[in-house]
């Protein structure tokens, strides 16, 4: 069949042009640009790239942007001060804690401690409650970023059943109450989760934010459905990409000449004969995690500075 591939990075493109002009504008009424501080704890290299691309995105949009950088060995009372000491600064708007978090930090204790109105993220507790309970609050940014890619490529939501496979905090749970606030029939499927081909087939609308390579196949996926592929994973072994993206693909001798790969969730050959529209990995997700974070922070200044609601 061929599915239609979602271009996240053109939405993300579009999201990011707005997010510019409301700095352009936010200077102009209060000359200040909106300040973004990253906390990076410890060094795992993909968190590392995350962070960085966080940052420069900042720049690009004309907001200002920091890195925290601690090291992986930071006592934990250290790592909550830095937080505090950020949600009393009154130059900074938006603060994020980039996951996942070294063994032996509690994500819980660091989470609590960011100021829920610079919270980013939206993963403080109060805003959670606040998101489930149908109040402003700031939304997640995968989560948020899947919503404004359905919308923005015409994909209705009210209606369909849509099956999320995942329940983390920072996806799957989020974007269940997002999804459910369009009207969406929801299903969260998880580990436990039994025939989980036969829940996922059903879907209309299926997303995929497991952290597994390649996990989901063709027996998962109604045809004709709509996939968007949460994962990114990095795969360092070129018999595992041959085997997923075929032996004379350039994703192989990205392997042997990078280290490594991206794959989803989502076999992707597999699920491009199946569903009607599918997300690249790379290109689709991600670029609008970064967008929505980018919008998250502008809010979050406007509403400190300016008293706009905004959310
Ligand atoms: N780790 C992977 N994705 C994210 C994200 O969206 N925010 C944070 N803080 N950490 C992450």
């Amino acid at each position: 069949m061929g599915a239609r591939r979602l271009d996240g990075k053109a939405v993300a493109q579009a999201i990011r042009g707005e997010v510019a002009q409301g700095v352009r504008e936010m200077r102009q009424r209060t000359g200040a640009a909106p300040k973004l501080v990253a906390v990076l704890v410890g060094d795992d290299p993909a968190s590392r790239v995350y962070v960085r691309n966080k940052v420069a995105a900042c720049s690009e949009a004309g907001m200002r942007s920091e890195e925290a950088r601690l090291p992986a060995s930071v006592p934990q009372e250290d790592l909550l001060r830095t937080v505090r000491a950020l949600g009393a600064d009154a130059e900074v708007d938006g603060i994020l804690v980039q996951l996942p978090l070294p063994p032996g930090i509690d994500r819980a204790a660091v989470l609590l401690a960011i100021d829920p109105a610079k919270d980013v993220d939206g993963l403080h507790p109060l805003n959670a409650g606040r998101l489930a309970m149908r109040l402003p609050a700031p939304v997640p940014c995968t989560p948020a970023g899947v919503v404004e890619l359905l919308d923005r490529s015409g994909i209705p939501i009210a209606g369909k059943r849509a099956v999320i496979v995942g329940r983390s905090e920072i996806v799957g749970r989020p974007l269940a109450l997002l999804l459910l606030q369009r009207d969406a029939t929801v299903t969260v499927c998880h580990s436990k989760t039994q025939d989980l081909a036969a829940v996922t087939r059903e879907a209309d609308l299926l997303v995929a934010a497991i952290g597994r390579p390649a996990w989901l196949v063709a027996g998962h996926i109604r045809p004709g459905a709509t996939v968007i592929d949460v994962g990114i994973n990095r795969l360092d072994d070129a018999g595992r990409a041959a085997s997923i993206f075929g032996p004379d693909s350039p994703r192989v001798r990205e392997v042997r000449e990078r280290g490594y790969t991206l794959v989803g969730d989502v076999h992707p050959l597999e699920a491009e004969e199946r569903a009607a529209f599918l997300t690249p990995v790379p290109g689709g997700v991600g670029p609008l995690t970064i967008a929505c974070l980018l919008r998250n922070t502008l809010r979050a200044a406007r509403a400190r500075r300016e008293g706009e609601g905004g959310w």
